[in-house]
Parts: structure tokens; sequence; C-alpha cells
């Protein structure tokens, strides 16, 4: 167990530059070891769910090179090279790794058998075996909501027209990356914008892809070439920083060359809504995702109201942004956050648990979170 122990801080400045955005980091993965020839990754996340995403590219036969802290050289097999594992693809906490690859290893015929760790053994699969199906692929899970392991037999795939029932780029990017191999023509449709790292790379990697009004178009490919990318820092690592300068009284964070991408943002937004100081400079390009140095202040804030279609942009910041709710004056209302309950843990369950218990006014209401601020949080030790 470890445990860390903090008191009340005022005045806090520092310059950080974040280690590589998660999301994209699997993406490089994925893409450098179906690529030909040797790529180059810098800035890659060295999380357990990167790591799994690396490890299992190994044992599909991809030479994975660590060079140096976060740089990766990546010999990819080619879009007809990934070999059968030897072993079952141990996929760790990462729903991420899990999801991708069904669709991936589906796509490439590939037969293959996915677990993961306990909390990720509870997580659905269903979400990404109903639409693969609808292609051909064979996938098996346990139960009707196919839970892991995830066992992937081979076969042939060919395009769908796929309406995506949850805003989840997990899901969408199963599909796209089946897609890579399948016969004809693959459409998602979204009726809500999720992150869209998958369609930038493949337009960086010109795979054949088209994007407009929430449709996304993809035929198979026959090769991806070798690619070299920086890895922008991660919004989702940031968002604790940001946190931390809006909060605590005379504070200002600076965050350099962070993953500026509309569908990402969310967390930021919200921030400047509720009265935060916030400066975006430096807005560049790395690959195929924008970035920006990112500045926040803290001064006096308000309360907040978001709607069901503004989740997908901060999926992953919603625990810090309802931290941040304790302290603003007045009824902050999140609504429509069904999917906080079915990730790694009910984050919904467990912040009213945790934010509770340090004195926060805090509840939910079926899948809508309020919080009534500004509340003094008390020190205790959370389990
Ligand atoms: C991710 C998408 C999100 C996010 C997860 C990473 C991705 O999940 O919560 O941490 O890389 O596509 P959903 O798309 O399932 O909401």
């Amino acid at each position: 167990m470890s445990c860390a122990s903090l008191s009340r801080q005022q005045n806090l400045r520092l310059t950080a530059a974040l280690s590589g955005d998660k999301s994209i980091s699997h993406r490089a993965m994925i893409l450098a070891a179906l690529a030909e020839g040797e790529s180059r990754i810098d800035n890659y996340l060295e999380s357990g769910d990167c790591l799994a995403t690396a490890r299992i590219f190994r044992s599909l036969g991809a030479r994975v090179r660590r060079v140096a802290r976060g740089s990766f050289r990546v010999k990819g097999v080619g879009m007809r090279g990934l070999k059968t594992p030897g072993t079952d693809l141990d996929c760790g906490n990462s729903g991420t790794t899990m999801r991708l690859l069904s669709g991936l290893l589906a796509g490439a015929g590939i037969r293959a058998r996915l677990f993961g760790d306990a909390s990720l053994s509870r997580r659905p699969m269903d979400r990404v075996v109903l639409p693969l199906e609808r292609m051909g692929a064979r996938l098996q899970g346990s139960g009707k909501r196919h839970l892991p392991p995830l066992r992937i037999l081979p076969s042939e795939l060919s395009g769908i027209r796929f309406r995506l029932p949850v805003a989840s780029a997990q899901v969408k990017s199963a599909v796209l990356l089946a897609a890579l191999w399948a016969h004809g023509e693959t459409t998602v449709i979204e009726p809500v914008p999720t992150r869209d790292h998958t369609e930038r790379f493949f337009k960086y990697l010109k795979i054949p892809i088209r994007v407009a009004e929430g449709r996304i178009r993809v035929r198979s490919v026959g090769r991806i070439h070798r690619f070299g990318v920086r890895v922008p820092g991660d919004p989702s690592a940031a968002a604790f920083l940001a946190a931390m300068g809006a909060l605590v009284p005379g504070s200002r964070i600076e965050i350099k060359d962070m993953l500026w991408n509309p569908g990402r943002t969310g967390f930021f937004t919200a921030l400047e809504r509720m009265g935060a100081k916030l400066r975006v400079k430096k807005i560049s390009v790395s690959g195929p995702e924008p970035t920006a140095t990112v500045s926040v202040a803290a001064s006096a804030l308000s309360a907040l109201t978001l709607r069901k279609r503004d989740v997908p942009s901060m999926i992953d910041e919603f625990p810090i942004l309802m931290v941040m709710a304790t302290q603003a004056r007045g009824r902050s209302r999140f609504r429509g956050l069904g999917e906080l309950r079915v990730k790694e843990t009910d984050r919904i369950a467990s912040m009213v648990t945790q934010l509770s218990a340090m004195g926060a006014r805090i509840g939910a209401e079926g899948d809508d979170v309020w919080v009534e601020g500004p509340t003094p949080l008390k020190g205790r030790t959370l389990t």
C-alpha cells in the first residue's frame, strides 16, 4: 500500500512538460506495429496501460525497442504480418488496449485470447463485440455483456454502417481498426463527437478516410508507411495541475506542449467558464495533433452546469472537476454521466463517497451529479 499526505498550500508556481497523452500513445504503438519499416515514437507514455499495448505487439511479432525514457523504435510487421501469439495477451488494467486490440485482431484474422486484471475483467466488451460480429468477426467473452477474457477467432470481415449507441472513442476506434482489413467501406456515425485521434492518425498516415458531419468512412489499406511522432502532453494528466493552479490562492501553473485537440479540452473550457484565468499560447502541430502551452491562475470560482453532450470531451476529468465544484460558489450540475459508471471503477459512486467523507456536499440522482459549494474540505484518510 502507498500513502501520500498533503497539507494546505498557497502561491504555487510551476512550469511543467508532461508525459505523452495516453490515447495517442496507444494509437502510435498500434499503427507503428502495422507499418512497414521502423517508426519512431517519442514522449510515449510509459504507464502500465501503454506498456501493456507495447508488450502485446512484441507477442504479435513487432520489434519494439525502448531507446530512452519515452522513446521507442518500432519495426512494424506490415498489414499481413501479425503472427498468432504463443500466449494469452495481457491487457492489464487497460480498457483501451482490450477494445482497440479486439477490433485490430478481429480485422487481421488473428486467433488470440485477451485478458486483464480484476477491474478490467468486470468491464463490458459487448459494446465492441456486437459491431464486430456484424462485420463477420467471431469473438466470445463471458455472459451477455461479453466480460473478459475475450477469445477472438479468425474470420473474414465486411464493412458495415454503424451508428454508435454510446459515445465511446474506444468503440469507434475498434471498428475503424477492423475496417482496415474489411471488404468494402465501413461507415461509423457518431451522434455526439468523441476524441478523434484514430481518424487524425489515419489521415496523417494517408490511410483512406473521410470525415464529414459526424460520419466517418474508411476502406481497407494494403500498407502503412513508417512514421515519426512526438506524442503531445496528456491533458488528462494536466487537468490535476490545472485544478491546483485554479484552486490554490496566489498560484500560476504553466503546462507546455499539451495536446490541444477540441475533443479533449472540455475540462479547460469548463475551468474557464467557472472563472479560472486561462491563457493559451504557442498553438502548434505535432504530427497529427494540435498542441499548446496553457497556463492557469487562481481566482474565485462559480458553479457550472454541463449537459450530456459536453461529457465526451472531458470524460476522464470529471473526478477532478467534482473536486473543483466543491470550491465553487453555487450548485454545479453535471448531467448524463452514465459512462463514468463503467470505467475502471464506478467513478460517480467513488467520488460521492470519498468527497462526502471529506465534508463535501455532493450527491447523485441517477446518472446526474450535483455539488454544492464552496465547502471547506477536511483532511481524511481515503482508501
Ligand atoms: C479512450 C477513450 C475514453 C477514455 C479512455 C481512453 C481512448 O473511453 O475514457 O481513458 O483512448 O479511446 P470511452 O471512449 O470508452 O469513453
